[in-house]
């Protein structure tokens, strides 16, 4: 039996298995399925300071591959969240409170809520799917170390992952940013930007037009990203994009990752992070890791 424990900014998670924000809620319909007590920690569905009902459907598109969403941030909102689900949820495991905001302002708000509540924060600034605020904070370094700064200012009892956007101009200068702005902790990728279209009636699928593409096909850049960003900085990284099983998660780990995160996977397969937790103890098993966190940034480049 291998040792899966890791340390993320001197919290200990069981493992390194985490479902991805947007694709688990709160986490109380799987638990119908398996105890969540047995993930690293749950990422929970992006936060608001108030509620909001999410974008018209369609909402999600299936392309070969990949699906698109453009669900826009659906959630009760987080006083709701604290009042009713976040005592259970820490009961199970540690708790990653997402959350996003319309202005550099209200992401410091809503962190100031959660400060010292939750276990992390992640900071959602790479939504492609609201007009205002998500993406707008999250591909420029400028914007991405001010909303960083002011977040930090308002929680500093709480370590703070700030999630980089994939639709970036560079990797490394944002994971820099971020860093520089106070971060504890990077997490990447979020979804890409994309169209379907349905030809026979000549109109994108989603009601929103564009969505963001997650799941399978886009795993190659994202590991591409989180390498890059890896090496850029000198806090943790959270690797996702695309982990389907725990060859995949070996592969995030490996180009950087001290953790990783699994979003679409869960809806093909409702036990896939059960899944990729007992494969990883098996691969490490076969392949003499004693310990999964000693698999964090081996890769060796070719010459
Ligand atoms: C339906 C859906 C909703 C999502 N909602 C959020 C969200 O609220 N906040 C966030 O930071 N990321 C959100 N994401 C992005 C995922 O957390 C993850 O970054 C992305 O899907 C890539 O991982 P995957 O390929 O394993 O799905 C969402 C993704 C999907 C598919």
């Amino acid at each position: 039996m291998a040792d899966l424990r890791v340390e993320l900014c001197g919290v200990s998670l069981k493992n390194p298995v985490i479902p991805a924000s947007g694709t688990f809620g709160f986490g109380r319909e799987y638990n119908e399925i398996y105890d969540i007590a047995r993930l690293g920690a749950v990422a929970t569905k992006g936060l608001t300071l108030l509620p909001r009902p999410g974008n018209p459907v369609p909402r999600i598109a299936e392309s070969r591959g990949v699906i698109l969403n453009a669900v826009g941030l659906q959630n009760p909102g987080v006083e709701s969240f604290i009042k009713n689900d976040l005592e259970w949820l820490r009961s199970k495991t540690k708790v990653i409170a997402n959350v996003a905001g319309s202005t550099i302002a209200e992401y410091g708000e809503i962190c100031a809520r959660l400060d010292g509540l939750v276990d992390f924060i992640e900071l959602n600034i790479s939504c492609p799917n609201v007009k205002c605020g998500g993406m707008a904070f999250g591909v420029r370094p400028e914007s991405i170390r001010e909303v960083t700064a002011e977040a930090k200012k308002n929680c500093p009892h709480t370590p703070l992952i700030v999630k980089l956007s994939p639709n970036a101009e560079s990797i490394p200068l944002n994971a820099r940013a971020a860093e520089e702005g106070g971060a504890d902790c990077l997490s990447l990728v979020n979804t890409f930007t994309g169209l379907a279209i349905d030809i026979e009636r000549r109109r994108p699928i989603l009601a929103n037009n564009t969505g963001g593409v997650s799941g399978a096909g886009i795993k190659p850049i994202a590991v591409r990203m989180v390498y890059e960003a890896a090496r850029a900085v000198k806090i943790p990284v959270v690797g996702m994009g695309g982990i389907a099983c725990a060859e995949d998660a070996v592969e995030f780990l490996t180009a950087g990752a001290a953790a990783v995160q699994v979003g679409t996977a869960n809806f093909g397969d409702t036990r896939a992070c059960l899944k990729i937790i007992e494969g990883l103890n098996e691969w490490c098993d076969r392949h003499g890791v004693s310990k999964v966190s000693d698999l964090t940034g081996t890769l060796v480049p070719n010459a």
